[in-house]
């Protein structure tokens, strides 16, 4: 058999442990186990910039660009290649749908069995797809996503599996790259940095990724944090557990985030904010994201447009200094829960005609 040829060393050094190894808790004995994860848009949000006005201007960090479409990518990668490196034959989470894509996506290329616990009839039908077709195995609980953590926490304890949630403080270490990327590309950290919050690990990370680069002189400001959860299921709004979490934005219905104390930290340190949103206005976001910025993204994600809309109402951007910068993470690909935009988006209008340019300029009301 000829030599095949040799990879280009470029392709080795996209992923995000290749390029923040330095940042992260990774040695040469860490085998990397990547999809080129990260490196993802920050889109610059012309009309979102208008609405919030005296010249901030806002990014969007477009997170449903990553390998399996949402932002666990990041922590997902570093959480297999310290499994393999451990030793595990098997990965477990639970999941309202994306930790499961990106969990099973991962172990595929690790060459480990993914076993995955459901809330039974809760997560989109384009996320299960995704770990259906990864080959994991997957189990739908006749409970919600925090009876199935539990049960995670349990089975995970046995020899040979790695719990891959983001308990896994790998996860939240992958994660943290995102806010290098921002700050990398901005020249600092912004001002304000809004996203949604469900389990709390990524308010957790981003938090944890702007402290260490600004430890390092990397930027000299610290962003406010401000979070939002959907309002059926705000614990950490509410100051407590939420038993029967409810909302159309499936990736943050939980009642007891995991990494609550990280949530609080970052929003107190950083003089930061929580809101809880109605399924109304997360979903107003999203047709509101797609209609003006041409992004698409899961309702869960639309939750940090919907909170800086909401800060907009209420006067709160007002209050900060004119010109600053705005990041808004939007953590999941529009693609993912297609059924949720096809009804709120009317049914997605398709009209009908004749197989004419005649009839068809007459059903647009252009004919003339
Ligand atoms: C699309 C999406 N957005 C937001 C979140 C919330 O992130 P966290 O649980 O880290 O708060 C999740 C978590 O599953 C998610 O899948």
């Amino acid at each position: 058999m000829p030599n095949p040829l040799p990879v280009p060393p470029v392709l080795h050094d996209r992923g995000v442990i290749a390029r923040y190894r330095k940042y992260l808790p990774v040695t040469d004995a860490t085998p990397v186990v990547s999809l080129n994860e990260g490196s993802t848009p920050l889109i610059h949000a012309t009309k979102l910039s208008a609405l919030v006005g005296g010249g901030r201007q806002v990014f969007v960090k477009y997170e449903g660009l990553n390998p399996t479409c949402s932002f666990k990518d990041r922590g997902m990668t570093l959480a297999i290649s310290k499994a393999a490196e451990e030793g595990a034959k098997a990965v477990i989470c639970a999941s309202t749908g994306n930790t499961s894509a990106s969990a099973a996506a991962y172990a595929v290329r690790a060459g480990m069995r993914c076993l995955v616990l459901l809330p039974a009839g809760k997560i989109s039908m384009g996320k299960l797809a995704q770990a259906v077709v990864y080959g994991a195995d997957i189990v739908a609980i006749d409970g919600n996503f925090d009876d199935a953590l539990d049960l995670v926490r349990e089975i995970g304890s046995r020899d040979g599996f790695a719990v891959v949630n983001s308990i896994n403080p790998f996860r939240i270490e992958g994660q943290k790259t995102a806010s290098f990327e921002i700050v990398d590309e901005l020249g600092d950290a912004p001002a304000v940095h809004c996203l949604p919050v469900g389990n709390a690990g990524n308010i957790t990370a981003y938090w944890k990724g702007y402290k260490e680069y600004h430890a390092e002189a990397k930027s000299t400001l610290l962003p406010k944090m401000w979070g939002a959860q959907a309002e059926g299921s705000a614990p950490i709004v509410r100051g407590e557990v939420v038993k029967s979490p409810d909302t159309v934005a499936t990736a943050i219905r939980i009642g007891n985030p995991a990494s609550w104390d990280g949530a609080n930290e970052a929003l107190a340190s950083s003089d930061g904010h929580i809101r809880a949103l109605s399924d109304e206005a997360i979903l107003t976001a999203q047709a509101w994201l797609a209609a003006n910025e041409g992004i698409f993204v899961e309702p869960a994600s639309a939750a940090s447009i919907g909170c800086l809309m909401a800060a907009v109402d209420e006067g709160m951007v007002e209050k900060l200094p004119e010109g600053v910068n705005i990041v808004c993470t939007v953590t999941g690909h529009g693609l993912k829960d297609i059924d949720t935009a096809m009804h709120h988006a009317g049914g997605g209008k398709v009209l009908e005609a004749k197989a004419t340019a005649e009839s068809v300029l007459n059903v647009l009301g252009m004919a003339h």
